[in-house]
């Protein structure tokens, strides 16, 4: 990707209705403790009562609310909002929806997305937030870890950016593999953002 020196980069993040949007204050703090030209600038939310619509607030992002789901105008929606505020990366953090080729081809840029697992392990249609977790659990798995990747037009697939594992041998209940793993979350989401930007 093409820059100049004086350039911010500017990202999208997209979120759902149930988010907390703890990945998106942590790409945020990130952003801002290292004084890093990147800008988030704008977010989605698929509801006004969404937790994460409080949180732009408080942080002075501005937050759409775009509902995968219902409306089916999203995707055009979404991509006029790209456009208009010249976006580089969109970056999803709770989101979990699908977007379709014909979206990824017309928008043009990378679209980044944090799993809490190891993928290909625990990925796919359902696979997401607290049924990843009962699932590692379930099996009995002693590590578990967080996933950066590429997003494609299917569920958890694109290639894989960054990944970590996490050690979740002492974890005695799926919230507390939740807990370690998205602390881990915490930490690589934004520099592997940062990082993918400038090395692209
Ligand atoms: C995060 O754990 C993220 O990895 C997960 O949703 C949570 C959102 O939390 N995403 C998926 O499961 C996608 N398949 P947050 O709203 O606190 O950032």
């Amino acid at each position: 990707m093409e820059r100049t020196s004086l350039k911010t980069w500017r990202i999208a993040v997209l979120t759902s209705g149930a988010g907390r949007g703890s990945n998106l204050q942590a790409l945020y703090d990130y952003f801002k403790k290292h004084s890093l030209p990147v800008e988030i600038a704008f977010a989605t939310a698929s509801n006004k009562n969404a937790p994460v619509v409080q949180l732009c607030d408080k942080l002075n992002i501005p937050c759409y609310i775009l509902a995968p789901r219902k409306d089916k105008d999203f995707e055009n929606r979404l991509l006029e909002l790209c456009q208009q505020e010249k976006i580089d990366l969109i970056a999803l953090a709770g989101f979990m929806n699908l977007l379709s080729s014909s979206f990824l081809e017309k928008v043009g840029i990378p679209v980044l997305n944090i799993h809490p697992a190891l993928l290909p392990k625990y990925g796919g249609k359902m696979m997401y937030g607290m049924n990843v977790h009962k699932a590692v659990f379930e099996s009995g798995d002693k590590v578990s870890g967080v996933t950066v990747h590429l997003v494609d037009n299917q569920y958890d697939n694109g290639p894989i950016i960054a990944q970590i594992k996490v050690d979740i041998s002492d974890c005695k209940s799926p919230e507390e593999i939740a807990a370690k793993v998205l602390e881990m979350e915490h930490q690589i989401y934004a520099p592997a953002i940062y990082k993918f930007l400038n090395e692209r």
